[in-house]
């Protein structure tokens, strides 16, 4: 059996050679409540420069199976929360279950550290079929606090994991 912990990804910047390809990645349509589109996630980083948006696009093999995005080393202040923080990830809905999410986070900590990160924030939309849990089971920790949008913040300590 394949453990979760061992898939092999890649994060990959999107030219226009991939760009249709990782759009096309989608999630369950019973989950796009929890999160926006790559199509929208590509507006909405040109829309706000100041949250610092850094993206990737993941693939198994030759394969685009998901898509991640990140606020990356902002000034925090009403709206952006920072310096680092997760403001999208997906895995398409044919490809979730196999341990790619938990890679990709695996790989974004592994980036984040020689960047002198200490914390990595997120926030998530609770309740039934949310990825709440899936955060949970990698380590973040509500801060208690809800954005304006009543997202809950999760909190991840990079310095607390091996
Ligand atoms: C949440 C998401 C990124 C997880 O990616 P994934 O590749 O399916 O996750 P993994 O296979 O690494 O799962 C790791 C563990 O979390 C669990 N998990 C994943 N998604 C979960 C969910 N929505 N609810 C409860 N548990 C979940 C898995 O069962 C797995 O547990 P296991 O190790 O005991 O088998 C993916 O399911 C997804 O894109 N969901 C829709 C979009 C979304 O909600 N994104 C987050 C926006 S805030």
């Amino acid at each position: 059996m394949i453990r979760a912990m061992s898939a092999q990804i890649r994060l990959v910047e999107i030219t226009d050679a991939n760009r249709d390809a990782v759009v096309a990645v989608r999630v369950h349509p019973a989950q796009e409540r929890f999160v926006a589109s790559v199509e929208k996630s590509f507006a909405d980083a040109r829309e706000n420069p100041d949250a610092r948006p850094w993206f990737r696009a993941v693939y198994d093999g030759d394969v685009p199976v998901g898509f991640v995005m990140l606020s990356w080393d902002t000034v925090p202040g009403p709206g952006l929360l920072g310096p680092y923080f997760l403001w999208r990830l997906l895995v398409g809905a044919g490809h979730q279950g196999r341990g790619y999410g938990t890679a990709v986070l695996n790989e974004v900590v592994a980036l984040l550290r020689p960047a002198g990160a200490t914390e990595l924030l997120t926030s998530c939309v609770p309740g039934e079929g949310s990825p709440q849990p899936f955060y949970l089971r990698f380590g973040f920790v509500p801060t208690g606090e809800v954005d304006e949008d009543g997202e809950i913040i999760l909190r991840l300590d990079l310095g607390s994991r091996p």
